[in-house]
């Protein structure tokens, strides 16, 4: 259950927010453990979700059907209203990073959760598999190609269809444009995006991968849009510039950048890091609110959105 699963989450609550299970205003990051071979039983909810393999390498999601096993650096999605059950099907322990936009919804007064999961009308306590495990890299794994073949309708229609975003084709295409100048205040970023229509995955958050090159500071900025910033890849030591203070992180860690403050990240070590980050920017975009300014390099203070 959603109780039990619970229990092995760590959910980085903000002092600032307390006791609202917030890490921003509008989403949380919560560290979840799976011991070796547990998969918890099926459940949806309004909120959606996504998880990023950190350790081990059988973390498990199923989500409507299809059965996804990930490593580090994977990205899985939850979307909200599909059936999905968690777990790890390795011989070794897995955690791994969640992100919920829970503290939006619950805002809005919609959070709901459903536990009564039915197949044909008879209670199951684990989804029948309905398409191939790797059926989003088989589906949507080629960019510039789109399959005409099945339906891109996936649970409601209103999150990406492709459900498993792999570290590795990231990866290589943040290593062939390492020597690029990249953009001053985000480095090499790159979007992950829905493959049907290139918008956010989910119309409340959107996930970057932010390469900073050995030594690279961005230029500060701030926005209307909150952060959720965890490095990730080897050893990573680096720091970030939040509202004027100085906060040193390290692998695995997570940043909160709180809307309308500015922020700048920068690598200390003498390998790339690489930035995993969650914002709740398409929720503003929706209104009309997302706004974004720098600072250029004669300190000016410029609009970027
Ligand atoms: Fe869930």
């Amino acid at each position: 259950t959603t109780v039990e699963s619970e229990r092995r989450s760590l959910i980085l609550v903000n002092p600032g927010l307390a006791p609202r299970r917030a890490t921003v205003t509008t989403m949380y990051t919560a560290y979840r453990l799976n011991s070796p071979n547990e998969v918890m039983p099926p459940h949806r909810h309004s909120p959606s979700a996504i998880r990023f393999g950190l350790t081990g390498r059988q973390n498990f999601t199923g989500v409507e059907g299809e059965d996804m096993v990930f490593g580090p650096g994977d990205l899985v999605l939850t979307p909200h209203d599909t059936w999905h059950n968690h777990g790890n099907v390795g011989d070794e322990p897995a955690v791994n990073l969640s992100v919920l936009d829970l503290p939006l919804v619950e805002t809005l007064n919609a959070v709901y959760f459903e536990h009564d999961y039915k197949e044909a009308g008879v209670r199951k306590e684990k989804q029948s598999t309905k398409v191939p495990a790797d059926y989003s890299e088989r589906i949507y794994g080629h960019g510039g190609y789109m399959p005409r073949f099945v339906s891109h309708h996936r649970g409601t229609g209103s999150a990406s269809p492709m459900y498993c975003y792999r570290w590795e084709p990231l990866r290589e295409l943040l290593e062939k444009h390492r020597d690029w100048d990249g953009d001053p205040y985000d480095a090499l970023t790159v979007e992950y995006v829905d493959p049907v229509n290139g918008g956010p995955l989910f119309k409340t958050m959107t996930f970057f991968a932010q390469m900073l090159r050995p030594g690279e500071r961005t230029r500060a900025q701030r926005q209307t849009a909150s952060l959720l910033v965890t490095p990730f890849e080897g050893g990573g030591l680096g720091h970030t510039v939040i509202g004027g203070k100085r906060f040193d992180w390290k692998n695995f860690d997570t940043l909160a950048v709180p809307a309308g403050e500015w922020y700048e990240h920068v690598n200390d070590s003498k390998s790339p890091i690489v930035l995993f980050i969650a914002s709740d920017e398409p929720a503003l975009r929706a209104f009309g609110l997302h706004k974004r300014w720098g600072r250029t390099a004669a300190g000016d203070v410029e609009k970027l959105a």
